[in-house]
């Protein structure tokens, strides 16, 4: 390395510090080196295969930056979780989720003035197009309502063509404003068709979080109204699944957005992607496994199954691909978690018991500790989800429904970035080479 790092992407500075590559055949290129603010170094190789005629190769993206954001930073050895430089923990003590909405959003935590007209904003778009319940319907009762909310955002594109124009600023925060907004709206409605309820109106006179829980949990027979422990825990927990920079359902966002396609449709390829049991659907997975542990007696039998490669059991809601030290959100639910279930009112819940118990025993494990796997954010939010009386089905859709801020503050970063391209991967092609096609009536 010599010289100068270069902040500009793809365009080394004169003096700007390069790695160099040399290869097989003696050629050798200069890779300039790029500084962020904080983090590792990136080696920039978007002129690799102009210059060298090669590819890298990182399936998983162990060692790839997709692109550059100023939203979100972790530091996964130290545990270190930072939206726009505020720590998750600052963050989850102090704001109103929407304020973090707006600071993933905006850059900087809003003024009052900003807040309560962003508060009004979000508000006024909290009530969806009245055929959408015909869309509803249209699912099987038994259906997961993760399969209902990747069908309805995606639907939102068809409602609302007046927030389609991604080249449009204006449009672009309408749309995003719409997406934060409908989500409660539409992950209640989800919850209701579950079980057979009406649907539950928005009302315009509760805060955010306040708003979901009335969705959820009202009937137009018995009013309901959440207490505010109840309020203080869903709030925390939106704040702590708000954004987590690159992970795989933001890129999904990303790269079915670069191709210029609608913000609600990308976002519901967003919604598909966080289903899985490796990323959002782990929160489901996790309350699963500890209602199916049911003792801690059990727990070394189910440690010894997690080591076991052959089991195909994982311990879920631990290992992080990119935290190698506790995920700080994790921290912040198990402080959490013996409070809030004392606000609730749940005594002497025994999957808390198990869950601490099994962190305790797999801490001290050589497997977990040689490998550095920590419990995540998912190790402990069902059992908070769980006391407030919130179904385990739906506990992945609460995950989508708080993400959705970071899915629409990295999209708009990325339309706004005048470096953007179309995603476009190469790959490392192991198939055939060319051969001649034999007929049918020929081939044996
Ligand atoms: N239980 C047992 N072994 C594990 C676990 C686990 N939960 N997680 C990782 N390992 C082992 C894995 O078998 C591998 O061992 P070896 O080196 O002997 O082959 C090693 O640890 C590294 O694992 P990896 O699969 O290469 O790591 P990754 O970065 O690709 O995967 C992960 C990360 C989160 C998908 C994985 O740790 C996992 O499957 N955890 C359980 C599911 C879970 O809790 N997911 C939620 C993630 S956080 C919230 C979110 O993203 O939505």
């Amino acid at each position: 390395m010599s010289g100068n790092t270069t902040k500009a992407a793809g365009k080394p500075a004169a003096n700007a510090q390069v790695a160099k590559l040399t290869l097989p055949d003696g050629k050798s290129v200069d890779l300039p080196i790029i500084k962020g603010t904080e983090a590792p170094d990136v080696v920039d190789v978007t002129s690799l295969y102009k210059n060298a005629g090669v590819f890298t190769y990182d399936p998983g993206f162990l060692s790839t930056a997709s692109c550059d954001s100023s939203i979100t930073y972790i530091d996964g050895d130290k545990g270190i979780l930072r939206h726009r430089g505020y720590s998750i923990e600052e963050l989850a003590a102090n704001c109103d989720y929407l304020e973090v909405c707006s600071l993933l959003l905006h850059g900087e935590l809003p003024t009052k003035e900003e807040f309560k007209k962003y508060k009004h904003d979000i508000t006024y778009h909290t009530m969806v197009h009245e055929q959408l319940q015909f869309l509803y319907r249209g699912f099987p009762r038994r259906s997961h309502p993760m399969a209902i909310l990747v069908g309805a955002v995606a639907s939102l594109s068809a409602f609302y063509h007046d927030s389609l124009d991604i080249k449009d600023a204006a449009q672009r925060e309408l749309a995003a404003t719409r997406m934060i907004a409908k989500m409660p709206t539409l992950t209640a409605m989800a919850y209701k068709y579950s079980v057979g309820q009406p649907f539950v109106y928005p009302q315009n006179a509760m805060g955010f979080a306040e708003n979901f829980l009335h969705m959820m949990f009202a009937t137009p027979c018995e009013a309901y109204k959440p207490s505010p422990a109840m309020i203080r825990a869903m709030n925390k927990l939106m704040i702590l699944h708000a954004d987590h920079e690159q992970n795989a359902s933001t890129s999904t966002v990303r790269l079915a957005s670069s191709s210029g396609a609608n913000p609600f449709a990308c976002v519901g390829a967003g919604i598909s992607c966080l289903w899985g049991p490796a990323h959002g659907g782990a929160n489901e997975e996790v309350l699963l496994m500890l209602q199916e542990i049911g003792d801690v007696k059990r727990i070394p039998e189910f440690i010894k199954k997690a080591k076991d490669k052959d089991s195909g059991f994982r311990l879920m809601g631990f290992g992080h691909r990119v935290y190698k030290n506790m995920d700080p959100r994790a921290g912040v639910l198990k402080k959490s978690c013996d409070e809030v279930l004392e606000e609730v009112g749940v005594k002497n819940e025994p999957l808390l018991a198990i869950a601490k118990e099994l962190e305790r025993i797999a801490l001290q494990d050589d497997y977990f500790v040689q490998r550095k796997l920590f419990p995540n954010v998912d190790f402990y939010s069902g059992i908070i989800y769980r006391a407030m009386g919130i179904p385990t089905i739906m506990f992945t859709p609460l995950f989508a429904m708080a993400r959705t801020a970071g899915w629409v503050a990295q999209w708009k970063e990325m339309i706004e970035d005048p470096k953007q391209k179309i995603g476009r991967p190469r790959q490392l092609y192991t198939g055939e080479t060319a051969r001649k096609l034999v007929p049918l009536d020929k081939r044996k």
